[in-house]
C-alpha cells in the first residue's frame, strides 16, 4: 500500500479562517483574559496560529487526553492522560481542538473541566466530522466541515506521521 495525500483545504484558506475565529474571539473575550487550553497532539499548530492572531490578552495551558485502544477508530472509552496542573475555578475556559470527530474527547474533557467549576467553557474547533458524531457537540467557534474522509496535516496525523504538513490533505491508500 502506498499513501497518497491530496489537497483538501490549502494553508492561505486556513489562515484566512484562523484569521476570522480569532477575530471573534477577541471581540467576545475582551475583557476576560480567557484561558486557551490546547488538547494534545493534534492542536499544537492550530493553537499556536490562533494565538498570535489575538488581539487580547490570554493564558495557555494544555491536556492531553487518549481513547482506549489502537488503529483509527476510537475504542469509546477516553481517559485525560495529562491533566490540568493550576485551578481553573472562575476562568473562562476556550477549549481549543483540531477536529471533533465522534465528540467522545470533548464530551469527557467538557466533564473534566465543568467539576473544576470554570466561569464558563466554550469549545474552538478548527475542523468538525459532523458525519462521525456518536455523543451531540456544540461547537462555539468552528472553522470547517468536513467530508467523511481520512484527513491528515496542520496537526493532524497518521500514526504519527504528516503532523507538521501546512495544509490539509485527504490520505488516500493505493494498492
Ligand atoms: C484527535 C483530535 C481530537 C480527537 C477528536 O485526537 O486531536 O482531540 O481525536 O476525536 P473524537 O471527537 O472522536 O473524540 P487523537 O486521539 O487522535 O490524539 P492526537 O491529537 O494526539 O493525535
Amino acid at each position: 500500500m502506498t499513501e497518497k495525500l491530496r489537497v483538501l483545504i490549502g494553508r492561505e484558506e486556513i489562515a484566512g479562517k484562523v484569521a476570522e475565529l480569532a477575530a471573534q474571539i477577541s471581540q467576545d473575550y475582551r475583557d476576560s483574559n480567557p484561558l486557551l487550553l490546547g488538547v494534545l497532539k493534534g492542536s499544537f499548530i492550530f493553537l499556536s496560529d490562533l494565538v498570535r492572531a489575538l488581539t487580547i490578552p490570554v493564558e495557555i495551558d494544555f491536556v492531553r487526553l487518549a481513547s482506549y485502544g489502537a488503529g483509527t477508530e476510537t475504542s469509546g472509552k477516553v481517559r485525560v492522560v495529562h491533566g490540568l496542573r493550576r485551578s481553573i475555578r472562575g476562568r473562562h475556559v476556550i477549549v481549543v481542538e483540531d477536529i471533533t470527530d465522534t465528540g467522545l474527547t470533548i464530551q469527557h474533557l467538557t466533564g473534566y473541566l465543568k467539576r473544576r467549576h470554570p466561569a464558563s467553557v466554550k469549545l474552538c474547533a478548527l475542523f468538525d466530522k459532523p458525519q462521525r458524531r456518536r455523543v451531540p457537540v456544540s461547537i462555539d467557534y468552528l472553522g470547517f466541515t468536513l467530508p467523511d474522509a481520512f484527513v491528515v496535516g496542520y496537526g493532524l496525523d497518521f500514526n504519527e506521521k504528516f503532523r507538521h504538513l501546512p495544509e490539509l490533505y485527504v490520505l488516500e491508500q493505493e494498492a
